[in-house]
């Protein structure tokens, strides 16, 4: 089929190449000319593992083109996929839609013929509806250019791996052709077996903030948790672990420490927030103001305790920041919370070095004030706390011994409880954690960072597997 796929960030630039290397005959979109020419030329403008493959291979089949104009898409595609941003909006909890908007408006005038225009952005409930009036208004072919909703559910970081073997499909439609055609589209997901979610429109955006909404909720539980276990001198790990064998609540997304940040979850939910009191129902969703709360606090706590371990005052003190990105395997550095600690430490009078294996040129980027490098032992150098805040796996994999003759004081807090604690005491470190007992570790501190990594791995091979792995091994979101 002739497609075009309209945005090509993370999902845009995934999703075309993955739709061309399906068999699709794929048209890519962005006003970024930049970002263009780098995609035609095999070079991922961004990192996520195993993208530049797909995107070879694909370039290599001839089935997969990259242009900056709205009228090549609309002469080329049969389907239109819109994949672009939507951030949330200045001064306001709401989605901003003017990148969506733009789009229909430079296509919708160009289309000539009958046509699927299908969202896969993250947008509010009722966008197909206003889009397709748009739609209808601008359009030579009129009402026949249809609107449908498709939103995508893909992870950074897994982002090939959820393209191509995404955990459903879900396809709000108002025809029985629209559905028809996105059958067409993922048949070779459909042959595969997944499960293909046949719905209205307005059903079909909801799913996507419902879904994001839950997993905030579940992440800013155990945060919540690992207040109460700081106060009652209890172990959210272990905690976490207990709760997670009961299959109704399941142990990933579970996982305890700074919180969730990035381009989707936090902006997600308070965009839900302020559609619902558009329509009239605010109250139903109050509950996700305190679940933004909660995850702002770990970022607040986190400083705090750093605070602590410097005796109170960090002025002038070295402090060195494991991670940079929002989460390990992207280069994403949007909404970070490992940076909102390193920059409020740095506010706080301390000198701040920031680490990250691929997401420090984007955090050099977007704090100049900071010092960002991909060389773990320049930046521990002198350190007086080191704080882990992204749990890459090559931190997981430091022999703490080493990086403990690096550092001025062998000071840990570890953000993420990822790293094996028992270990990096047992080198001379003294180890902090939220949520975790100050005494000497528990036996969940030695298992904490397996399970991670374990879950991990598995995801990357397996998504469901891992769900389903075995009580010793708990799992955990990525
Ligand atoms: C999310 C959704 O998972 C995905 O389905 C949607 O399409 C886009 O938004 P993503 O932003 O890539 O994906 O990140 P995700 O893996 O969900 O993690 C979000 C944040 O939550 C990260 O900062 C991560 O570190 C944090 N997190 C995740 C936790 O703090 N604890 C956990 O247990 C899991």
């Amino acid at each position: 089929m002739r497609l075009t796929v309209i945005g090509t960030g993370y999902l845009g630039a995934v999703h075309a190449a993955c739709m061309a290397g399906v068999g699709h005959d794929v048209l890519g979109v962005d006003v970024d000319a930049e970002k263009i020419t780098s995609l035609a030329e095999g070079r991922p403008p961004f990192y996520e593992p195993g993208f530049e493959d797909v995107l070879t291979q694909a370039l290599a089949t001839g089935r997969l083109r990259f242009s900056t104009s709205l009228r090549d898409a609309a002469v080329h595609g049969e389907v239109h996929f819109i994949c672009v941003g939507t951030p949330q909006q200045a001064g306001s909890q709401a989605a901003d839609l003017r990148y969506v908007d733009a789009v229909v408006d430079g296509l919708a005038p160009h289309l000539p013929a009958s046509c699927l225009v299908v969202g896969k952005s993250t947008v509010p409930v009722g966008t197909t509806d206003r889009l397709a009036t748009r739609i209808a208004g601008l359009a030579p072919v009129g009402v026949r250019a249809e609107v449908a909703w498709n939103p995508e559910f893909l992870r950074e970081g897994f982002a090939v791996e959820d393209t191509l073997r995404p955990d459903r499909l879900v396809a709000g439609v108002t025809s029985p052709e629209a559905d028809e055609t996105l059958r067409q589209v993922y048949a070779p997901m459909l042959e595969a077996g997944v499960p293909y979610i046949s719905t209205d429109p307005n059903t079909a955006e909801l799913v996507k903030v419902a879904a994001n909404s839950f997993l905030a909720t579940k992440i800013s539980f155990i945060n919540a948790m690992a207040e109460v276990c700081d106060a009652a001198g209890a172990d959210v790990v272990t905690l976490a672990d207990a709760l997670g064998h009961d299959p109704r609540i399941g142990r990933r997304f579970l996982n305890a420490g700074l919180g969730f940040g990035g381009g989707c979850l936090p902006k997600d939910i308070r965009a839900f927030s302020a559609r619902a009191q558009e329509l009239g129902v605010g109250p139903a969703v109050d509950f996700l103001a305190q679940v933004d709360e909660i995850n702002q606090r770990q970022r607040t706590r986190t400083v705090a305790l750093a605070r602590q371990m410097a005796g109170g005052d960090l002025t002038g003190r070295r402090v060195t920041v494991l991670g940079a990105t929002f989460k390990p395997n992207s280069d994403d550095v949007r909404d970070s919370p490992a940076l909102a600690v390193a920059t409020a430490l740095h506010r706080q009078g301390a000198d701040v070095r920031v680490h990250d294996p691929q997401g420090a040129a984007n955090a050099q980027r977007a704090h100049s004030e900071l010092r960002c490098t991909s060389d773990l032992l320049t930046a521990c150098e002198g350190a007086e706390i080191v704080l882990h805040l992204t749990e890459w796996d090559q931190y997981c994999e430091v022999d703490p011994a080493k990086l403990a003759r690096v550092v001025r004081e062998p000071v840990l807090v570890d953000g993420r409880n990822a790293l094996l604690h028992d270990k990096w005491r047992a080198a001379g470190w003294t180890v902090k954690a939220l949520g975790r007992p100050t005494s000497s570790a528990r036996p969940s501190d030695a298992k904490a960072g397996q399970h991670l990594r374990a879950t991990i791995a598995s995801q990357v091979a397996d998504p469901d597997r891992a769900a389903a792995m075995t009580p010793a091994q708990p799992t955990s979101g990525a």
